[in-house]
């Protein structure tokens, strides 16, 4: 599909999966403000005597594995009209989807599941959901006393933009798992300026920043994701909330998933949060689609062979070696047996930093004998990976 047909197949179909519905006209006529931010991604629909079926969308994104960053292929809108679901319509355009995009150079793919046991058995492993923190603005009081080397800026989101999108950019680069839109996706945030830009800026460079909305007086500062590449540039958007004590009650925000808030200050009373809930609230997963993704990878020790299974994109023998610190994959032609055989989930799980090699068998996603599990955790590490990007 492209630009004007998504209106008439895809879109609907969207619509009546993520939407309150039926649609009132003024809503519907609202979709055309939204073909400009699905332009550039790929659209399959399965269609019969003109009534589309089923549809998939493939945003194509960039994400951070472990240091390197990669296209990834961002799965959404997958929905099936009601009456011709449990047809395999939507395996089959996943199938051709992620066969495309693979292709075309994604060697990664994320997603969030409406069910992750639906997309585990497309190979996707799950990743840890960001934590929501809430607390009252007066607990940061100790905050306002202190004097931080540093300066804030504070704008409209439209207004700050440029400098919002460069600083998701730099987290890009920096912060494993880390994924961001395309420019034609992301500039939805300034077009719409449903939000205040809070920035932290250290000798002019921006170090943290945090978009948010205030919903009454007296009410709540919600935040989305507050991003800080040291204690400074959070200490200093947490000081800036400091100063709405007698504006609003309460103060919540996202935050990656290995944040520990209830360190932030002494004093703190602070309520962390994740829950995950089939089908509204999901944690993301992710999976590779391409061994290229992991060629070149920084690596600890290890040396470990390879089977992957039951997959359409993974398979094949391959000896695994990171004892240059840098992983180097060979496909394996000795006919020497593999010391561990893994599935696609399996592997993507130890790529991402998810899951030990010891829970791989527990999980079904794999055979890892000890030496093998000890090899594979030299060569991956945990991680914790923070996708960000919510789509
Ligand atoms: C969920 C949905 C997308 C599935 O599409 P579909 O076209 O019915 O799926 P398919 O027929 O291709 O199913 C593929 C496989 O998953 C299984 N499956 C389908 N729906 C499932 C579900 N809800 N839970 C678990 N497995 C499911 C099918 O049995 C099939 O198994 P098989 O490969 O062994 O035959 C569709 O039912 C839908 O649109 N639901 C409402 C919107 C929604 O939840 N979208 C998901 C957004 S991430």
């Amino acid at each position: 599909m492209t630009d004007d047909d998504r209106l008439t197949t895809s879109f609907p179909l969207a619509a009546y999966a993520f939407e309150s519905s039926p649609l009132s006209a003024a809503r519907t006529a609202e979709f055309r403000d939204y073909l400009p931010y699905n332009q550039g991604n790929r659209t399959l629909i399965a269609e019969e005597d003109g009534t589309t079926l089923a549809a998939v969308s493939a945003i194509p994104m960039r994400q951070n594995l472990r240091g390197v960053v990669l296209p990834m292929a961002g799965v959404a809108g997958v929905a099936t009209h009601p009456l011709a679901r449990r047809q395999g319509h939507v395996r089959t355009l996943l199938h051709q989807l992620l066969d495309e995009m693979r292709d075309e150079g994604h060697p990664l793919s994320a997603l969030y599941p409406f069910r992750p046991s639906f997309y585990a058995r497309f190979g996707y492993a799950g990743l840890p959901k960001p934590r929501r923190v809430t607390f009252a603005p007066a607990n940061l009081a100790a905050l306002l006393r202190v004097d931080l080397p540093g300066e804030v800026g504070w704008e409209r989101v439209a207004a700050g933009y440029p400098a919002w999108r460069a600083f998701t950019e730099r987290n890009l680069q920096e912060r494993h798992g880390f994924a961001i839109f395309p420019d034609h996706r992301a500039v939805g945030m300034r077009d719409r300026d449903e939000y205040w830009l809070l920035t932290a800026r250290v000798g002019g460079e921006v170090t943290g920043a945090v978009t948010y909305r205030i919903d009454e007086h007296g009410g709540t500062l919600h935040g989305n994701e507050l991003l800080a590449t040291d204690p400074l540039a959070r200490a200093l958007l947490l000081q800036f909330f400091a100063r709405h004590v007698d504006q609003i009650e309460r103060i919540t925000v996202q935050v990656p998933p290995d944040e520990l808030p209830e360190l932030w200050l002494t004093d703190l009373d602070v309520h962390v949060e994740a829950r995950t809930a089939v089908p509204g609230s999901s944690a993301p997963m992710a999976r590779l689609l391409s061994l290229d993704a992991l060629s070149g990878l920084p690596a600890g020790p290890g040396r470990v062979r390879i089977e992957l299974t039951g997959d359409r994109w993974l398979a094949g023998t391959h000896l695994l070696d990171g004892t240059t610190g840098v992983l180097e994959l060979v496909d394996d032609t000795t006919g020497r047996a593999p010391t561990a055989t893994l599935t696609a989930a399996g592997l993507s799980a130890l790529a991402y930093g998810v899951l030990d090699p010891a829970e791989l068998p527990l999980r079904g996603l794999g055979e890892v004998s000890v030496d093998a599990a000890t090899e594979l955790r030299g060569l991956f590490p945990r991680r914790v990976p923070y996708l960000f990007a919510d789509f």
